[in-house]
């Protein structure tokens, strides 16, 4: 008997399409999880960038791939700023300098600040204006349809996902990038006039890496620390 129900989402106008991803054989499975692993644990954040000019195409279709993310709701609670013009990116760094060294003297913790000696980073941001691109990505803490506000689910999440499609896209395509996060960030909305509805999330830094860039040398944690099987 075919069960009928009054409030199916097709009946209340919604279409549905179907959707069967490919199915691989598990050797090529494997292989292909062990492919995009390799090339992802080959990530890393640059804080030196080349001023070698990038190809804007391939920003703008990892933005696109960004916009692809899953999200509560299907709300897209995000925007991407993209910024190359260098007054602006001086704005910003100025600004991002500012307050950055307030969290250096002062505003973090003892324990914060034994964190980041490994990593090796101060109030110093010279890639704010070297990188060729930021991309200031912005989280929205409501959507708006003409006057009406509308709630938005999951922000955080969301966004968080989004920045690492973002991030992952980046990387494939051969390019740097550094998660940053100048604290507190609202200056960026001043600076961007972005409307009442956005908070910036992070700013990203892209680029080619520079030629004399260097890394901090730490780890990652085993698997054995990170995963718990329940079989
Ligand atoms: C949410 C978040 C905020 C971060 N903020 C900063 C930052 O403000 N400045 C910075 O130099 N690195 C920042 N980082 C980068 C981390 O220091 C870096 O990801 C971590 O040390 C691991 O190194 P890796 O990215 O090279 O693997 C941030 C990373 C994340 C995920």
């Amino acid at each position: 008997m075919q069960s009928y129900s009054p409030n199916s989402p097709e009946d209340l106008g919604y279409s549905f399409s179907p959707y069967a991803p490919a199915r691989f054989p598990e050797a090529e499975m494997k292989k292909l999880v062990l492919q995009f692993r390799n090339t992802m644990e080959e990530r890393r954040s640059v804080r030196k960038f080349s001023p070698d000019p990038i190809p804007k195409e391939v920003v703008l279709n990892a933005i696109r791939t960004a916009a692809s993310a899953p999200s509560g709701a299907n709300k897209q609670p995000w925007s991407f700023c993209l910024i190359s013009n260098p007054e602006i990116k001086s704005e910003i760094k100025v600004r991002a300098e500012e307050e950055e060294y307030k969290s250096y003297h002062g505003r973090m913790n003892q324990q914060w600040l034994e964190d980041l000696k490994p990593i090796g980073t101060n109030h110093e941001k010279p890639f704010l204006e070297n990188a060729p691109y930021l991309i200031v990505v912005f989280k929205k803490v409501f959507s708006t349809k003409g006057a009406k506000k509308e709630q938005n689910y999951y922000v955080n999440e969301s966004v968080g996902i989004a920045t690492g499609f973002l991030l992952s896209a980046l990387h494939i395509a051969g390019l740097s990038t550094l998660t940053h996060t100048p604290s507190p960030m609202n200056f960026l909305c001043e600076i961007l006039k972005r409307p009442e509805n956005e908070r910036p999330y992070l700013v990203i830094p892209v680029g080619y890496a520079h030629a004399d860039n260097q890394v901090p040398d730490i780890q990652r944690k085993p698997l054995e620390e990170v995963l718990s099987e329940y079989d």
